[in-house]
């Protein structure tokens, strides 16, 4: 099957990208499940209810978070009511909502996600992720009741992220990074069979710093002070993220493809689909 991840969608530019495009994406390019990393999406922090709902009418069929998972106070009570949207499974213990879900995918098959959090240079003492994602990937195995399975993992550090990937080669499909919001150019599929990328990149203004309107960042750095609050970034987003080609009787993946669609990076994608 294929399936599209975007990362961290960014405030109204990244927003309004997903909702006016992530729909012709999903014909072009026939895809079974989209899964895009929702914890930017209002104001740059966290994710309003009225957001999540645009996003999943745009076409996402799940949505994940991240540390900024419950920026957004409403998220506490809205997560539970709303099985699509996943917080990392390694958040506080007394966390609402869950980690880890089972997605329909189309002709009867399903997908596994889950997401966890690093905790590598994380201001928040999060618990052992790894531990946390072997629980989940040891009871959904690739090729049995699941036909595919995608990890998000929301960290800063590359370190920590590859250690991930590896740990989860030949049990996940696909194990993608989020967080950094700026790509990585280490698309690949690892010798497993387990698509891999340190980070999807946002789907945002990169005329900015990681999203957000480049002034007061700037001030910040170059006199120590905060004048304002970050705002994101409002100009013309690009989608980023990657595109898996999945094997349903292994659960592997057979092709991998990054993706870059407007704003200002150079683009790239999985191309015309035959
Ligand atoms: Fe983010
Ligand atoms: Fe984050």
């Amino acid at each position: 099957m294929r399936i599209l991840f975007l990362g961290d969608v960014m405030g109204r530019a990244g927003r309004e990208a997903v909702a006016s495009r992530l729909a012709g994406l999903r014909s072009a390019w026939r895809l079974d499940l989209v899964v895009v990393n929702a914890e930017n999406t209002t104001g740059g922090a966290g994710l309003s209810p009225d957001h999540a709902k645009v996003l999943l009418a745009a076409g996402a069929d799940v949505l994940t978070l991240g540390d900024h998972a419950f920026d957004q106070k409403e998220m506490a009570s809205f997560i539970d009511t709303e099985p699509r949207i996943l917080r990392p499974l390694n958040y506080a213990k007394g966390a609402p909502g869950r980690g880890a879900g089972v997605f329909d995918a189309g002709r009867g098959r399903k997908v596994l996600v889950a997401q966890v959090l690093g905790r590598v240079f994380m201001k928040q003492p999060f618990d052992d992720p790894f531990s946390a994602i072997d629980a989940v990937l040891r009871s959904h195995p690739p090729g049995g009741m699941v036909q595919a399975s995608l990890v998000d993992v929301h960290a800063e550090a590359t370190s920590e992220k590859m250690g991930l990937g590896h740990f989860c080669d030949g049990r996940a499909s696909v194990v993608v990074g989020t967080h950094t919001h700026v790509p990585t150019a280490d698309t690949m599929i690892l010798p497993g069979g387990t698509a891999y990328q340190s980070d999807a990149g946002m789907c945002g203004d990169y005329n900015s710093v990681i999203g957000m309107d480049k002034v007061e960042p700037l001030r910040r750095f170059i006199t120590g002070m905060a004048r304002d609050r970050f705002t994101p970034a409002d100009g013309p987003a690009t989608l980023c993220g990657l595109m898996a080609e999945t094997d349903d009787r292994t659960g592997l993946t057979t092709a991998v493809h990054p993706v870059r669609e407007g704003g200002r990076l150079a683009a790239a994608g999985p191309g015309p689909i035959p």
